[in-house]
């Protein structure tokens, strides 16, 4: 595990975007992420260098959302899949039809992890797949408790995390319950993971994450399995490493 201490959210988005266009090959790549606000600041700086001419072409480019809401009505500009293409796929002219998420209609629901899983694999599996950390420790929405061999799935939140989300929604009251969600060993099986992560609300999280054992009170931990993890912090979220 490589992990980068720097100075400011800047230059976490700076650097992260740098790795996610290493893996943008002619041929294109396949690229998973997260949303939350932790990658934002990589996605405006990706957009930005499009827009002025500098990045790669996105042509060929397939994209899989990490996780997503379950419960909210169709369209909701809260929704995952909604939200990586207003702040990032849209903007970078990746097609709507190359972006996929697991799908959360109520008619698909049994099943709609094992369909996620095959058209992964159909993709030819993720080359990046970018992370946050939760404040608990979860990784996608994998919260303490989830197995570290866990495929996508339907999973409840935790009132924790509901309360973290509450702040893009009116109240907690509007934060769905339930999610789908890549399981701790669909993440393990990408490629290269990137994981950010900003802020002092991080920095116990991070700690044991990289710095734990690993086990699945703190999910993130699974990380320490991988052969190829990225970990780019802040210096607040930093604060915590040795
Ligand atoms: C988002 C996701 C979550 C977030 C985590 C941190 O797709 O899977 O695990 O990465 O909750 O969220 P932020 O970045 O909003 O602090």
């Amino acid at each position: 595990m490589e992990v980068v201490p720097l100075d400011s959210v800047e230059e976490v988005a700076a650097l992260g975007a740098d790795v996610v266009e290493a893996a943008v090959r002619p041929g294109g790549a396949v690229l998973g992420l997260a949303t939350g606000s932790t990658p934002l600041p990589m996605y405006r700086e990706l957009v930005r260098r499009h827009s002025a001419g500098l990045g790669p072409s996105y042509d060929g480019v397939r994209c899989f959302t990490l996780d997503e809401y379950v419960g909210l009505p169709p369209g909701h500009p809260e929704s995952y899949r909604a939200t990586i293409a207003r702040e990032l796929t849209d903007l970078l002219g990746i097609p709507a039809d190359r972006v996929q998420g697991p799908s959360p209609e109520p008619e698909g629901l049994p099943g709609a992890g094992e369909r996620y899983e095959e058209a992964l694999v159909a993709a030819g599996g993720i080359d990046v797949q970018v992370l946050g950390i939760g404040s608990d420790g979860h990784l996608a929405f994998n919260e303490p408790g989830s197995s570290l061999a866990s495929l996508t799935r339907l999973k409840t939140l935790t009132e924790e995390t509901r309360r973290d989300n509450a702040r893009f929604f009116g109240s907690i009251d509007e934060v769905p319950r339930h999610v789908l969600t890549q399981g701790l060993g669909t993440i393990l099986r990408a490629r290269h993971l990137l994981l950010l992560a900003t802020g002092a609300g991080k920095a116990a999280a991070l700690a044991a994450a990289v710095e734990g054992p690993v086990s699945a009170s703190c999910p993130a931990s699974v990380l320490q399995l991988h052969p190829h993890v990225t970990v780019l912090c802040d210096e607040a979220a930093g604060a915590g490493l040795a």
